[in-house]
């Protein structure tokens, strides 16, 4: 069988919320080559519907699969539960796939409330609420949908004087100190987890499944065989909907978040 080791892998997002994903692969495996498609030309998906989203993924898996890559790592939550099975019945290479961390929220949820952050889509799709309905028994997990983070991290927004009251409103229904567990179920969220703990009492763990993921990623490469066998650090090559991304700029900014 031909070895596709050295082929690179495609972490893919609906835009730079995977760049949270590949921000961790780059520290457990830093000698493969990475591409990263952010699809932006149709940023956000989760207020899309889930057929609108299937043809978008399905769309940047072709595009994807032509650059002879040996795993597609599906960095966003939204895209996952809306056309996973279709790319694993489609490609013989792994297909990774991402979902709200809430099995392990649950099993740890030292007697407090679990909270999850999604998107509209994510949230309110069959698989999500099959994961929710088969783990929680005692009714204590709260969902609440976080669009306008996608939205300010597309924009580059990170600051915490623009943030922080944002949040504060959006989350003033809640009672903050009833959850033990804030489950990021969106890979663009990961970049506001120290925002977020400074609104969230002490002692409440924010978590998301980025570090399961990329070890999943590990586990897998090794088990096919396909670990770049290099020793030096790998390249990442980037896109946008399909067009590699030239400009210095944002270039930049994508690498300091993905090498933060
Ligand atoms: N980053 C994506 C996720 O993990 C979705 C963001 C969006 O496009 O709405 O769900």
């Amino acid at each position: 069988m031909q070895n596709n080791s050295t082929r690179p892998i495609a972490i893919f997002d609906s835009g730079i919320g995977g760049l949270s994903v590949l921000r961790e692969a780059l520290k457990i495996l830093p000698f493969e080559d990475y591409m990263y498609f952010a699809d932006t030309e149709h940023v956000p998906y989760g207020a899309k519907n889930k057929e609108e989203v299937k043809l978008l993924v399905l769309k940047a898996g072709e595009f994807l699969n032509a650059q002879k890559i040996k795993m597609l790592v599906v960095a966003c939550n939204t895209a996952t539960s809306s056309a996973i099975t279709e790319l694993r019945n489609k490609y013989d290479f792994p297909v990774i796939g991402m979902e709200p961390a809430v099995k392990p929220a649950v099993s740890n949820n030292k007697n407090k409330r679990v909270l999850v952050l999604a998107t509209e889509l994510t949230l309110k799709e069959q698989k999500f609420r099959e994961l929710v309905d088969k783990v929680d028994n005692e009714k204590i997990v709260d969902l609440l949908p976080l669009p306008e983070l996608v939205e300010f991290a597309e924009r580059f927004v990170f600051d915490d004087q623009t943030i922080i009251p944002a949040l504060r409103e959006k989350l003033s229904p809640l009672i903050l100190e009833s959850y033990g567990t804030v489950v990021l179920g969106c890979t663009h969220f990961p970049f506001y987890k120290n925002t977020l703990q400074k609104i969230f009492p002490h002692g409440t763990e924010i978590i998301d499944g980025n570090l399961g993921t990329v070890t999943h990623m590990k586990s897998i490469l090794e088990k096919e065989h396909l670990r770049n066998p290099g020793t030096s650090k790998g390249t990442i090559d980037f896109f946008h909907s399909g067009k590699p991304i030239t400009d210095k700029l944002i270039l930049d900014r994508y690498l300091k978040l993905a090498e933060a």
